[in-house]
């Protein structure tokens, strides 16, 4: 079992002085117990020194939910890996499907943005998932497999070993409908089989591989407690500061049990 990672994507929600007190009300919290779970915390661009900064004093880490896949240069409006390198942020969602389908990203764009953060020793977190369609006509291993392959398996060994996964049935995103455990599990058990095909029974075992759609304190245990989730990326719940705290309380309790 791999430890526990529990990421927050905050989306486009908040104002700054929101930001701020949900920052330091989780960061109070969490500073108060052993900490075992890789918490991290992802706002949205404009608060990432906040967010670092907090960071520096807590036993979270900051992330970004974007980046350009360019070097710095002139294109408006983006954000290069640099800049977020600059700001000390360790994580970077990446590939998430709100982009995929508001902003028109493609897998190879993805691994450019991928290649771009592993430059800089940012952890992309790379997310993949399937509509409900596609599940519905039993394609969904397929499209999680050309996702998986088309932006990851360009990476070497060394690479591979700087990534984190976030499998997210677009279905389950914001619904209150999440995958069942069991749904997770299997999708799960089969991105782990094909890193292994790839690079090998120890990069799979250690690579984390997060879900995420309506995870929330009430079903966070029970998804976590399957053997191939690692974690969660959590969007809604992440909002308020005890929401998201049971969820990290329930990756503890995993991980003390384990
Ligand atoms: P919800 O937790 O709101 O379903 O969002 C999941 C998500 O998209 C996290 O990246």
């Amino acid at each position: 079992m791999n430890p526990k990672v529990i990421v927050a994507n905050w989306k486009m929600n908040k104002s700054f002085e929101e930001a701020e007190d949900l920052i330091s009300e989780i960061a109070e919290a969490i500073d108060q117990w052993t900490l075992q779970t890789q918490v991290v915390i992802c706002p949205p661009f404009p608060y990432l020194e906040l967010g670092s900064d907090h960071a520096d004093e807590s036993q979270f880490s900051c992330g970004a939910q974007n980046c350009s896949e360019f070097d710095n240069g002139a294109y408006t409006g983006e954000v290069s890996a640099e800049m977020l390198e600059g700001l000390e942020v360790d994580f970077c969602i990446v590939g998430h499907s709100e982009r995929r389908a508001y902003f028109n990203e493609t897998n190879v764009q993805i691994a450019k943005k991928i290649d771009q953060l592993l430059k800089r020793t940012i952890i992309p977190i790379v997310c993949c998932g399937e509509k409900l369609e596609e599940r519905n006509n039993n394609n969904h291993f397929d499209i999680v497999k050309s996702q998986i392959e088309e932006t990851l398996f360009h990476l070497d060994n060394d690479m591979m070993e700087n990534v984190i996964i976030a499998y997210e049935p677009i279905w389950a995103i914001g619904t209150g409908v999440n995958a069942t455990p069991a749904q997770a599990q299997e999708m799960h058990a089969f991105i782990r089989s094909l890193i292994e095909k790839k690079y090998g029974t120890q990069i799979a075992y250690n690579l984390p591989i997060l879900y995420g759609g309506s995870c929330n304190p009430m079903n966070a245990l029970e998804l976590f407690t399957q053997n191939d989730i690692d974690g969660g990326l959590i969007g809604g719940a992440s909002l308020k500061a005890e929401n998201f705290l049971s969820i990290i309380e329930a990756a503890e309790t995993v991980i003390k049990e384990n």
